[in-house]
């Protein structure tokens, strides 16, 4: 893994941008396939990326995009629906065709038939170039929780009741907060060819410490990512807190080789 620890969440933003600007430009007419997250972790990216297609020109208008979930027996017109989250924080805000946006269908009749079709869809469209991960104080990435297998395909899941009161900020008095969820696998995450977790704040520095030098088990979900070959951590220094390496990156990073 690659850990960047940066001084603020503005930086943090920015450096993540930069890892989605670079892969489209250096994507064959921008034709990239994009893991998006939603949750408060890649907003600013978000915003930054939103700018960036305002201001310089970037283009996603031959990029698609998969969801990593989706809560079950929202619509997606639900404004805590994921789908319609990333629309009005980012695709309806750059050049992304409507139909490019992919994310698991909540309303499906049979949610599990839903979650084999949709880790299909993946695979069918070429797996995933480029996706960004938050992580939950739980150590989850997409809603796997703690107690995933490191291998798992997208699934329908229930969320812990640290998850539910962790999202209940984002629903208004007296709604229910949903209990189960669509989402992509450990396995399918881990699919995809580069990866870039984001994470401000004291309170994520606890899951970034145990995802990054703690033991991979499905104990911390987010530790499966040690096996994978391409995985940049941007973080800023609340979130790095609890790593004992922390100055060992900080050097790293002063250090980088040019070549
Ligand atoms: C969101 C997702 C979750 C969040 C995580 C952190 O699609 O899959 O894993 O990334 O719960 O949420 P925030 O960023 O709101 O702290």
């Amino acid at each position: 893994m690659e850990i960047i620890i940066l001084p603020t969440e503005e930086a943090v933003a920015s450096r993540v941008a930069d890892e989605f600007e670079n892969a489209i430009r250096n994507a064959a007419d921008g034709r990239i396939t994009l893991g998006l997250a939603t949750g408060s972790s890649p907003l600013k990216s978000y915003g930054e990326l939103v700018r960036r297609h305002r201001e310089e020109s970037l283009s996603f208008k031959n990029a698609q995009a998969f969801l990593l979930d989706e809560y079950v027996g929202l619509p997606r017109t639900h404004e805590q629906s994921y789908y319609r989250f990333i629309r009005d924080n980012f695709t309806s805000l750059i050049d992304i065709a409507d139909d490019a946006v992919n994310s698991p269908n909540g309303e499906a009749d049979d949610p599990r038939a839903e979650a084999i079709r949709y880790d299909e869809a993946i695979a069918a469209a070429g797996g995933v170039d480029l996706q960004i991960l938050g992580i939950g104080t739980d150590g989850h990435i997409g809603f796997n929780e703690p107690g995933s297998a490191l291998t798992s395909r997208t699934r329908l899941k229930t969320l812990t009741e640290q998850t539910i009161s962790d999202n209940m900020r984002f629903f208004t008095d007296g709604e229910t907060v949903p209990i189960h969820v669509l989402t992509q696998g450990l396995g399918t995450i881990s699919q995809a060819r580069r990866i870039v977790l984001t994470a401000t704040g004291e309170g994520k520095a606890e899951a970034i410490a145990a995802m990054s030098e703690g033991a991979v088990s499905a104990f911390c979900p987010a530790s499966v990512l040690q096996l994978h070959q391409k995985v940049t951590v941007v973080i800023d220094d609340a979130a790095a807190s609890k790593l004992k390496l922390a100055d060992y990156y900080r050097f790293v990073q002063e250090k980088k080789p040019l070549v």
